[in-house]
């Protein structure tokens, strides 16, 4: 491992900001860094965590927890937050398939998934993150009528959840193959983190999905 990863890693715990389910009073710890009562957006796999901090800057009536098991990313997400004086950004070191284990009281009004690993390949389709069993976490940890939104450039991941979407007669609130596309798209669609400006670069096609637990009635969208 660098000089400069060690560094972080070993750092990042320290951060006021920053939360690590290892210790057994993360959740707590981060109510008490909120300790607002507002309603709270979850960031899975946030890497420096770009999403939650866009949203926060636009949205400071309501809080935001980036979530990821690399705490370097962490510590990039951290200071970035500091460095744009944004207070309503926590950040936790979690592993997704573990993260009601850690937060059994928060409750999430939505769930970004921020350009996730795809997984592409069958023998890998438990770890995509909009798989049965990652869906049963977000129930948890979701409000009633809490939206999951995923944003990716991957087909396969897209079209997966799709199926998902269908099978389980889940409600999709939202759903489009190229955002980019369209004349109009609301602000927090916009937001671009590295992987997707890395993605674009490469010409690739923005796709999202939102939808909720409930009953399907409408899909819109390529
Ligand atoms: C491709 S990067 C995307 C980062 C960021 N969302 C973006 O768009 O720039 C995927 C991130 O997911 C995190 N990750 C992958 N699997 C995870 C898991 N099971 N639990 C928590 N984080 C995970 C990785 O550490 C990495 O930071």
């Amino acid at each position: 491992m660098g000089r400069k990863k060690y560094k972080k890693i070993t750092e990042v715990r320290s951060f006021l900001n920053v939360f690590d389910y290892k210790n057994e009073n993360a959740e707590a710890g981060i109510k008490n860094f909120f300790s607002n009562g507002k309603p709270i957006t979850i960031e899975l796999c946030c890497g420096q965590a770009d999403y939650s901090i866009g949203l926060a800057e636009h949205y400071p009536e309501r809080n935001f927890l980036g979530i990821d098991r690399k705490p370097n990313r962490l510590w990039n997400a951290s200071k970035n937050a500091n460095e744009r004086n944004t207070k309503n950004v926590a950040l936790l070191i979690a592993y997704i398939e573990r993260l009601d284990e850690t937060l059994k009281d928060i409750k999430a009004e939505e769930i970004w998934i921020t350009f996730p690993d795809p997984y592409p390949f069958q023998s890998s389709i438990k770890k995509r993150l909009t798989h049965p069993r990652f869906l049963a976490i977000y129930k948890k940890i979701l409000t009633e009528n809490g939206k999951i939104n995923l944003k990716t450039d991957d087909d396969t991941l897209y079209e997966y959840t799709l199926q998902m979407i269908d099978e389980m007669k889940l409600k999709t609130n939202f759903v489009h193959n190229d955002i980019y596309s369209l004349e109009q798209i609301t602000f927090e669609y916009t937001i671009k983190t590295k992987y997707e400006k890395m993605h674009l670069e490469k010409g690739k096609k923005i796709k999202l999905v939102s939808f909720s637990f409930g009953h399907s009635e409408s899909a819109s969208g390529g």
